[in-house]
């Protein structure tokens, strides 16, 4: 059965969009709208399955973000240590003037992981956050 179309405005950085049409003229989408549609499926994959995210799990966070926000390198310090009991190990990495690569390393419960991660993920500066997990080779 055909679904009953909503039409939504959206206010866009020009930088961002452009950069979307780019991708979604190489990628063949017919319209804008058909490849935001696609990018809003992914996004709602992608968040159920981060809650799926469960047990004891190692979980490696990608960061890139900008040094010269302000207050930025002090949050994500801050996050890193209060979830100490759980972060094994990081890695920074200067990309260039303005980026920053960070790679932080966790072991423990698996939603106390993706929470790090999400906490990571709302701060201002922050361009790009990946996470995976793996769960312990024992389960396997
Ligand atoms: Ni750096």
């Amino acid at each position: 059965m055909e679904q009953e179309l909503m039409r939504i405005g959206v206010s866009l950085p020009e930088k961002l969009l452009s950069r979307f049409d780019d991708i979604i003229s190489q990628r063949g989408y017919s319209s804008r709208s058909e490849g935001i549609r696609d990018a809003i499926r992914n996004y709602i994959v992608h968040y159920e399955w981060m809650s799926d995210v469960q047990g004891e799990r190692v979980g490696v966070i990608t960061l890139v973000y900008s040094h010269n926000q302000r207050g930025l390198v002090d949050s994500l310090t801050d996050i890193q240590h209060d979830f100490g009991r759980i972060v094994e190990s990081s890695l920074h990495v200067h990309l260039d003037h303005e980026n920053c690569l960070e790679v932080i390393i966790l072991r423990g419960d698996g939603q106390e992981v993706k929470k790090a991660a999400e906490k990571m993920m709302a701060l201002k500066g922050v361009k790009h956050v990946k996470l995976t997990t793996t769960s312990m080779g024992s389960e396997l």
